[in-house]
C-alpha cells in the first residue's frame, strides 16, 4: 500500500536532491568550504572565520556543551551563561525544598556570593577541531573484515591520542563522522565549578508544559542562567569558593533589536542524533513497527499516571518531571511519524534510490541486502522498542531490577572496585527517583505495561510467571519486592556487592526481571545485534556511495553530539490546509492562556502587573509589544537545547528550546516547509531578568546592542576607519602613543573591540 502510494507522488514530485537552504547541520571547521557564500547570500554579514577560526577569537568561543547534554553560551565578560530552564532543571530542582521551591518560585543570586554550585554539572568548550580522517583511516582500505577494520580504527586514534599536542588542561576526543567514513577530532577545555545564578518560576520557563511542548504558538520562557568559575589563572579548577568568574575569549553580545520574517539566523550547538542517510526500508521500520510500539507502551503508561495524578494531588507533584519526560518523547514520536507521511518520506527515499541505482548500478547491490537485513530484523525491531520500554523505562521497578543487575554484573567482572564506582554514580540517580516514586501507581503500570508485553510479544518470550494471573503477580511483586522501597534497596546495596548479590536473589521483583530479561536475551540480543552490526557496516557503504554519486552536493554529517552550526530564517509555516502560523508571539498571547491556579497555564502575579501597566522597558517590538517566541527554519534536534540564535551579525536574538510538532521528523527528513525550530526572544528573557526579577546587576553586566539601528556590535567587514592618533573607538582610547607612523585604524570587528596597525 506504503509503496504503491509513493510510485504515484514520485511522478507527481519529481525528485530534487538540492539541499534547501536551512537543512543541515554543518561542521564549524567546514563552513568556508560549503557553506560561506550560501549563508552570506542569506543575509549573513559574518565570513565563515568571524564563526569558527583557530587563529583568533571567533563565535565558537562563547558556545558551550553544558553538561554534555544540552548547549549554552556565554554571554557576558563575566562567564555569565544562558541556557534553558528544561536543561537546568534538575540542577534548579536539586537546590528546592518546600520552603525554597525554586522551580516554582523561581531564583535569582542577587550577587555572585549567592551563586550555587553543582557539582557533577560541567561546562565544555571546543578549542580546535581537527580533521584526522586520513591518519584514523590509515591502512582500513586492505582490511578484509569489519573487526580488522575497527580494530585498526581504534589503534590508530589510539596512537593518534598519544601524538597529539595538548595543553595540560586539554583533551582531545576523535568522532566518527558519515558512518565511520570520516573522522573528526574535538580538542576540549572542560570547567567544572557551574553555578545556578537565576532562573525564573515554573509558570514561565515552562509555561504550557506538556500541552505547549512541541507546539506553536508557543509561549514559553524557557531560560536560566548559570556562570563559570575558574582558578586565579582563568583556567578550569574544581569548585573552590575562591574560584573566580571566568573571563571568556568572547561573549555574544546580546540584540534589543528582535527579528522579522526573513532575517537570517544561525544556531550554534551540540545536536544529539539524527538519521538523515537511511534507506527507505529503514525509515518504513521506524514508521510501521518502532514508533507504533514505543508510542503504544508509552501511552499506557500516560493514561494511568496522568489519571492518578488528577486523583491525587500528591502524586501529581512526585510525578510531574516522570510524566512531562515520558510524554516528551511520546509526543515527539507521533509526530515525527505524522511528519513523515505527511511529507511523503518514503516516497522521496525510494526515488532518491532510483537515482542513485540509475547512477551508479552497483548500489542495487548495497539496497537488496538492506531489504533483506530489515527484514529479518523486523521481528527484533519490535520486541526490542517494547521490551525497552517496558522495562527499561516505564515500569519503575523493571528500571531499577535493570540498573540493579547491571551494577551486580560491574562487580562480577570488576570486582568491589568496579561495584563501587558503579554504585556511586547510581545512587543519586536511584535517590531521585525514589525522592518521587509511589508503588501503587508504579504497580498499576506494571500490571497493564506486562498485560501489553503478553499480548505483544511472542510466546516465547515469556517467562512462566508471565503466563498467570498478572494482578496476582502484582501483589505478589509489590507486596515483597525491595525495589519497591528506596530505603530497603539502599540499605541492602549499601552493604557491599556479596551481601547485594544475596538479597537481590531472594528478591522477587528482581527474579521476575531477570526471568523477563533472560528469555529476551537468549532469544534476541544476539541475533538483533549481529543484524545491526551488518547493517551498520552497509550503511557506511551506502552512505559513501550517496556521496559518491552526488559529487557536487555538499553533504552534512549525521548529529553525533559534536558542535554543529546550522542556519535559516525567520520563518512561519503551514501546518495543515487553511492555516498560517506566523513566526512571532507576543505577552498578549501568554495573558490569553492564562488559567488562574493551573499547573501548566498559571501567570505569576508579577508578570500580569507588567502587563496591566505595560511597564516594558526597553525590550518592547516596534509596535510596542514584548515578543515571546519565534520560529526559523533552522535544523536542529535534542541537544539544540540551549543553543544560541545568533543574527546576520553574531549578536544574541534568541534561545533555541524546542521543535515544531509538524516537523519533528527532521531528525529523518528534514522539509523546509514544515520544520521549524522554537526559540525564547532574547528581548523576552532581558524583559523577564530586569522587569519581572529586578536582577538588573545581570542585566548591566550584559553588552546589549542595536545592530538594526548600526549601533553596536556591527560587523565593519576589516573597513579601516582610519582613525587619526588619539582617537577612541567605542569609549576606549585608541592610537595612545600618538605616534602617527605607527597609529592604527580604529577597527571595531566583531569580536574584538581593537586597534590595529594601519598597514598601509
Ligand atoms: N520538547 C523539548 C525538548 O525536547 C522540551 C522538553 C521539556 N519540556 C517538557 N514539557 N517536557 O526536549
Ligand atoms: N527540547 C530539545 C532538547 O532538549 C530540543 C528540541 C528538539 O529536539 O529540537 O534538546
Amino acid at each position: 500500500m506504503l509503496k504503491s502510494i509513493g510510485l504515484t507522488i514520485v511522478i507527481i514530485f519529481s525528485y530534487t536532491i538540492a539541499t534547501f537552504a536551512g537543512e543541515g547541520m554543518w561542521l564549524p571547521l567546514l563552513l568556508k568550504a560549503y557553506n560561506e557564500e550560501e549563508m552570506q547570500s542569506m543575509g549573513m554579514k559574518m565570513s565563515a572565520e568571524d564563526i569558527y577560526s583557530v587563529n583568533q577569537g571567533s563565535l565558537k568561543d562563547a558556545i558551550v556543551h553544558f553538561g554534555g547534554f544540552c548547549t549554552s553560551e556565554v554571554i557576558s565578560d563575566q562567564g555569565l551563561l544562558l541556557t534553558n530552564h528544561h536543561c537546568g532543571y534538575g540542577q534548579i530542582q536539586s537546590h528546592s525544598t518546600l520552603e525554597n521551591n525554586y522551580l516554582k518560585d523561581g531564583f535569582w543570586a542577587m550577587s555572585q556570593d549567592a551563586e550555587l554550585a553543582n557539582p557533577g554539572l560541567f561546562a565544555k568548550f571546543i578549542d580546535r577541531i581537527i580533521d584526522v580522517s586520513d591518519i584514523v583511516l590509515e591502512g582500513t582500505a586492505d582490511a578484509t573484515t569489519d573487526a580488522a577494520r575497527q580494530d585498526m580504527i581504534k589503534n590508530n586514534i589510539a596512537a593518534y591520542q598519544t601524538t597529539a599536542q595538548l595543553k595540560s588542561y586539554e583533551e582531545i576526543e576523535v568522532k566518527p563522522f558519515f558512518n565511520t567514513n570520516q573522522y573528526f577530532a574535538f580538542v576540549t577545555v572542560t570547567y567544572n565549578d557551574v553555578r545556578l545564578v537565576g532562573a525564573p518560576p515554573e509558570s514561565i520557563g515552562k509555561f504550557g508544559a506538556d500541552t505547549d511542548n512541541w507546539e506553536w504558538p508557543r509561549h514559553t520562557g524557557d531560560f536560566a542562567l548559570f556562570r563559570i568559575y575558574a582558578g586565579p589563572d582563568n583556567m578550569p579548577a574544581d569548585y573552590d569558593e575562591a574560584n573566580k568568574p571566568y573571563t571568556p575569549k568572547h561573549h555574544l553580545p546580546i540584540s534589543l533589536d528582535g527579528v522579522a520574517e526573513g532575517d537570517f539566523t544561525l544556531i550554534f550547538g551540540f545536536p544529539g542524533r539524527t538519521d538523515q542517510y537511511l534507506p527507505s526500508n529503514a525509515v518504513e521500520q521506524i514508521l510501521e513497527d518502532i514508533n507504533p510500539a514505543r508510542i503504544a507502551v508509552r501511552e499506557n503508561t500516560l493514561d494511568i499516571v496522568g489519571k492518578a495524578m488528577r486523583e491525587d494531588s500528591s502524586v501529581k507533584l512526585k510525578y510531574a518531571s516522570k510524566f512531562a519526560s515520558i510524554a516528551n518523547y511520546w509526543k515527539k514520536w507521533i509526530g515525527e511519524s505524522q511528519g513523515l507521511v505527511q511529507t511523503n518520506a518514503l516516497a522521496k527515499k525510494e526515488a532518491f534510490e532510483s537515482e542513485l541505482v540509475s547512477r551508479d548500478p552497483e548500489t542495487k547491490n548495497i539496497l537488496d541486502q538492506f531489504n533483506r537485513y530489515y527484514s529479518e530484523r523486523q521481528p527484533y525491531a519490535k520486541s526490542n522498542a517494547i521490551y525497552g520500554e517496558v522495562t527499561g523505562r516505564n515500569i519503575e521497578l523493571m528500571r531499577v531490577a535493570g540498573l540493579s543487575k547491571r551494577l551486580i554484573n560491574t562487580f562480577e567482572m570488576h570486582g568491589e572496585e568496579g561495584y563501587n564506582g558503579f554504585y556511586a554514580r547510581l545512587k543519586p540517580f536511584l535517590t531521585d527517583l525514589y525522592k518521587n516514586y509511589d508503588a501503587e501507581v508504579d504497580k498499576k503500570v506494571f500490571a497493564s505495561l506486562l498485560e501489553l508485553y503478553r499480548t505483544n510479544m511472542s510466546d516465547d518470550y515469556l517467562p512462566s510467571d508471565l503466563k498467570s494471573n498478572l494482578s496476582s503477580l502484582a501483589n505478589t511483586v509489590y507486596g515483597q519486592s525491595i525495589l519497591t522501597d528506596g530505603g530497603k534497596l539502599f540499605a541492602a546495596l549499601d552493604k557491599g556487592p556479596e551481601a547485594a548479590k544475596a538479597a537481590l536473589s531472594r528478591d522477587k521483583g528482581y527474579a521476575l526481571y531477570s526471568a523477563i530479561s533472560d528469555k529476551y536475551n537468549d532469544i534476541a540480543a544476539e541475533p538483533y545485534s549481529m543484524i545491526n552490526g551488518k547493517i551498520d557496516s552497509l550503511q557506511r557503504l551506502y552512505m559513501k556511495a550517496q556521496m559518491d554519486a552526488f559529487p557536487d552536493k555538499n553533504f552534512y554529517p549525521d548529529a553525533n553530539s559534536t558542535m554543529r552550526v546550522t542556519y535559516g530564517q525567520v520563518n512561519g509555516y503551514q501546518p495543515k490546509d487553511g492555516v498560517w502560523y506566523d513566526p512571532v508571539t507576543h505577552l498578549d498571547g501568554v495573558v490569553a492562556k492564562y488559567v488562574p491556579g493551573d499547573y501548566e497555564f498559571d501567570v505569576p502575579a508579577k508578570l500580569l502587573e507588567l502587563y496591566e501597566d505595560k511597564d516594558y522597558g526597553q525590550y518592547t517590538t516596534s509596535e510596542g509589544k514584548i515578543p515571546v517566541c519565534f520560529l526559523g527554519s533552522n535544523h536542529t534536534t535534542g541537544g539544540n537545547s540551549g543553543s544560541p540564535a545568533i543574527d546576520a551579525n553574531g549578536n544574541l536574538i534568541g534561545l533555541n528550546f524546542d521543535r515544531v510538532w509538524e516537523g519533528t521528523m527532521s531528525d529523518i527528513n528534514y522539509d523546509k516547509s514544515i520544520c521549524r525550530n522554537i526559540m525564547v526572544d532574547a528581548r523576552y528573557i532581558l524583559f523577564i531578568v530586569d522587569k519581572f526579577a529586578g536582577a538588573t546587576h545581570l542585566v548591566d553586566e550584559m553588552e546589549l546592542v542595536h545592530p538594526k539601528a548600526g549601533l553596536g556590535s556591527q560587523v565593519s567587514d576589516n573597513t579601516v576607519n582610519g582613525a587619526s592618533a588619539g582617537a577612541t573607538c567605542n569609549g576606549e582610547s585608541c592610537c595612545a602613543s600618538g605616534d602617527a607612523a605607527d597609529c592604527c585604524c580604529c577597527k571595531r570587528r566583531l569580536f574584538k573591540r581593537r586597534c590595529c596597525k594601519n598597514k598601509s
